[in-house]
């Protein structure tokens, strides 16, 4: 066990980053234009995007546990350091492989004509973000999340990340946004700010006409082994105790209540076997929670990493899969009543 640490105190990369090392050279004159100084989240609610660079607005104490780096107070659970970074880099890789795009609502036109704001909520290191401003250098794209594992240099000019925590709401006007899109976030908002609430902050965030992209894991495999099927179980189990549950057949539900027009889902089911960076993250994913698992179950830690082996031979052997979702839908255009 270690003590705890402000944020700040800890941002300078003690490990090189496997993947993108330059994306964490934050410099700390860069951090806080407006402090870091018990301001409230809400000083800076009706800020414009057009005026917003890297905006650090949140003091995060922090935690070391054997080596890892957590917050605090636990309201996110996965560790907040750079080998998670690697961990969520690598994940995103994986998935540009399986689906072969960036995103699926119809904005692509659009996002090239240019103008169009784009906001990604729980953006974590932000390589979809980097590459989507880089791919649309004529629209502007933004990022939020509660800790900075985004970059806050070498990043294109189109591209801005502010540092909040969305339980607190999302510190922008009604209907700036003209594309929102959240990835592996949904089932980490556990607590006091339901699944409904944050689904009707986004929807508020919309401009009439822009488009709510949802992408959300099923936390199920299929056709998977005995020592997979166990590990996998355990996952769930401790997600569950800390109150995060998978989501994905409640979306289309808040599509629906929130008047969203045009739905549209999209499933894939990946064989683990069939992506180069599938197997790695399964890996990586039980390496980063092993600690959590062992505290919840009664295995010790080297039948832990015994089944792990195991497990990553019978995903090969099994043709285990998972299921993978996009889930689509448009704010409706306001019309005028004559
Ligand atoms: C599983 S990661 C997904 C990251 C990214 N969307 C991706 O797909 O790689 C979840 C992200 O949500 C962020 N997050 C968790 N709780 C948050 C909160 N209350 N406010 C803002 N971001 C939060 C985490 O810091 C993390 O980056």
């Amino acid at each position: 066990m270690g003590g705890t640490q402000s944020y700040h105190q800890l941002k300078s990369p003690k490990k090189q980053n496997r993947i993108s090392r330059s994306l964490f050279n934050n410099s700390e004159n860069k951090i806080s234009s407006i402090g870091t100084d018990n301001k409230n989240i809400n000083d800076y609610y009706y800020k414009s995007i057009n005026n917003i660079s890297t905006t650090n607005i949140l003091d995060l104490n922090l935690k070391i546990i054997n080596g890892r780096t957590f917050l605090f107070n636990d309201d996110y659970f996965f560790p907040v350091d750079y080998e998670e970074a690697d961990r969520l880099q690598l994940q995103h890789y994986m998935y540009i492989q399986i689906w072969e795009s960036y995103f699926s609502s119809p904005i692509k036109t659009l996002l090239n004509l240019g103008g169009m704001n784009v906001l990604d909520v729980g953006c974590g290191p932000a390589l979809w973000l980097m590459e989507m401003a880089t791919f649309f250098p004529l629209s502007n794209f933004t990022g939020v999340d509660i800790v900075q594992l985004y970059p806050s240099d070498c990043m294109p000019n189109n591209l801005n990340f502010i540092q909040a925590n969305i339980l607190d709401g999302i510190p922008f006007e009604n209907e700036t946004f003209d594309f929102i899109h959240v990835k592996d976030c949904l089932p980490y908002f556990p607590g006091k700010f339901s699944k409904e609430q944050i689904f009707s902050e986004l929807v508020r965030l919309l401009k009439p006409g822009g488009w709510l992209e949802i992408i959300e894991l099923e936390g199920k495999m299929y056709d998977a082994g005995p020592n997979s099927d166990f590990l996998y179980d355990k996952l769930i189990a401790v997600y569950r105790n800390r109150g995060i549950n998978y989501v994905l057949e409640s979306v289309p539900q808040l599509f629906e209540e929130n008047n969203l027009v045009e739905f549209r889902r999209e499933d894939k089911i990946i064989k683990y076997c069939e992506f180069d960076f599938a197997l790695q993250v399964f890996l990586d994913t039980f390496k980063t929670m092993k600690k959590t698992i062992l505290e919840f179950t009664s295995i010790d830690p080297e039948k832990y990493e015994e089944m792990l082996v195991n497990s990553c031979q019978e995903l090969v052997k099994y043709q285990t899969s998972f299921r993978n979702t996009r889930f689509y839908g448009q704010k409706p255009l306001k019309f005028e009543t004559i």
